[in-house]
């Protein structure tokens, strides 16, 4: 400890080491020339530190700048900014003609007891959270990074128009206007409202102008938007039994009834629904391509919900998620366009046509309803950011959306039959594959006594992300099986993935 050692050395004061008697004990602070912090924040930080562990208590007096530039050995400047810093976040005051002193009515702000880490989780705030907080760390869900041969959601980025898409983006980096960098509409872009109303009505037969029209970032966003809107505690909802995870994490934060309702190969079963609860004020709903088992809602279901909904004021929120891609038809027309009651609200996303990150999808909202959305999106996060609407209107006015779905859906197939073929082979009939006529996922059953987490456990070891089937039931699993993505995969690389799978199950202590 020394106070004369060379430039880089840090130099060390004590009460005791003073040369002249000060009114105030100066404290022990360590200021090191050599060090990249600057002066001032080591002062500061010293101060700061030593008053919130209370080793300087409140009302104690500090020396005077002076005094304390002459102990440390340097000039008063950094001892000044330091100060004025701890005066501006009310650390310290000065009295005039009495000196600077640790501010008094800090004690007052103290917290009487520590927090501990066991106390802090004690008290974790809502409820819902904490329990969904609970579920999904990694160690409980190690399939969850997902980005691999089989990851749900992933498209084909080896096809992705980089170029037209970069140059749209630069075109509306460079030419950016006050319009686009102000505060804007919360429905979002007209001209990007107008373009999707266009498409909607054209190729998903939805009954809509771009005034019912919110952009959103995403479907997700627009399935919580919805939920916030419609839902209160305690209210009862129609959700699909095995249906989509995240939906059923956001309706449980609005604290209503989830009432699972079967699905079988005509999608959700609307008889058993009504005599699971008949008056719910919602259904939550995949018509086009069930999430995940892959039926799609036959006619008389259709009508049968829009006329259960008509009965009894409830509203069907028609997630259209991957609706484009269907392999042995023409696109299933939504189910929104086939009431004329505005009873259905209906979500559609960019995540799967273009790519996830985007982060931009829409609802298509019955006219009495804008209002209320309105009032959640303006205390939600206010309207969605301006580049990206501005260059996706582009990129679907140029024709380029309609042409890069048409490429992909032949490269989905064509991915979606290798990974069949390839699941025949090695599994035969002990698997069943469900919902491959659409979409960029299909299902595999596996036999009784199978634990699909179990084995995605093991298959992440070596980096293969399975999503277990299992975790798409609200209620106990009634199959076991995976969520099988193949949009990002190559065919020609389909059947070695699908070895790395059956590899899995075998070390994992089952084999179908
Ligand atoms: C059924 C379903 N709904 C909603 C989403 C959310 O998609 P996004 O928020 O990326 O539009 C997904 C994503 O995979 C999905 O599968």
């Amino acid at each position: 400890m020394s106070s004369s050692g060379g430039p880089k050395d840090p130099i060390l004061l004590k009460s005791s080491m003073t040369k002249k008697p000060h009114r105030a004990a100066a404290p022990m602070i360590a200021v090191d020339r050599g060090s990249e912090k600057p002066l001032h924040r080591q002062i500061y930080d010293a101060f700061r530190a030593m008053i919130l562990d209370r080793r300087l208590e409140s009302g104690q007096q500090i020396p005077s700048t002076r005094a304390l530039a002459d102990e440390l050995g340097i000039s008063r400047i950094p001892v000044l900014d330091a100060y004025a810093q701890l005066l501006a976040e009310g650390y310290i005051e000065s009295r005039s003609g009495a000196g600077t002193f640790v501010k008094r009515s800090l004690s007052d702000q103290f917290p009487s007891v520590r927090p501990t880490a066991r106390s802090v989780l004690s008290h974790p705030g809502n409820e819902a959270i904490s329990r969904l907080a609970r579920l999904l760390p990694v160690e409980r869900t190690p399939w969850f990074p997902s980005s691999g041969a089989f990851s749900v959601g992933q498209i084909a980025y080896d096809h992705f128009p980089f170029r037209v898409w970069s140059d749209l983006v630069t075109r509306h980096v460079r030419k950016v206007r006050v319009s686009s960098m102000n505060y804007a509409d919360p429905m979002g872009s007209k001209e990007f409202r107008e373009v999707i109303a266009v498409y909607l009505r054209t190729a998903r037969a939805v009954r809509c102008d771009a005034s019912q029209i919110m952009i959103v970032s995403g479907s997700q966003h627009a399935l919580d938007l919805s939920a916030r809107v419609l839902l209160e505690s305690d209210i009862p909802v129609w959700i699909e039994e095995p249906g989509y995870e995240l939906l059923r994490h956001t309706l449980l934060l609005s604290g209503c009834r989830l009432v699972p309702v079967p699905v079988d190969s005509e999608g959700l079963d609307v008889a058993a629904g009504m005599s699971l609860c008949r008056i719910a004020r919602a259904a939550f709903v995949t018509p086009s391509h069930q999430y995940p088992l892959g039926a799609t809602m036959s006619a008389a279901r259709r009508l049968q919900l829009l006329e259960w909904a008509h009965r009894h004021n409830a509203w069907i929120v028609e997630d259209d998620y991957d609706s484009e891609y269907r392999y042995e038809s023409m696109p299933v027309a939504s189910m929104q366009g086939l009431d004329p009651g505005l009873r259905v609200i209906y979500i559609g996303t960019f995540s799967k046509t273009l790519f996830p990150s985007l982060r931009l999808g829409y609802i298509v909202i019955p006219p009495p309803l804008i209002a209320h959305f309105l009032a959640v999106r303006r205390a939600n996060d206010l309207f969605p950011s301006h580049l990206y609407q501005a260059a996706l209107a582009d990129f679907i006015e140029a024709g380029h959306f309609t042409r890069h779905i048409r490429k992909t859906r032949q490269l989905y197939a064509e991915r979606r039959n290798a990974l069949a073929q390839a699941l025949r082979k090695e599994f035969g009939s002990e698997i069943e594959i469900l919902g491959a006529e659409a979409g960029m996922h299909l299902v595999v059953t596996l036999p009784p006594g199978h634990s699909d987490q179990k084995i995605a456990a093991r298959a992440a070891q070596d980096g293969l992300w399975l999503w277990p089937l299992s975790t798409a039931y609200n209620g106990p699993s009634v199959r076991q099986g995976f969520i099988l993505g193949f949009g990002g995969t190559r065919a020609a690389d389909m059947l070695h993935q699908v070895r790395r799978l059956r590899k899995a199950i075998r070390e994992s202590g089952n084999d179908a």
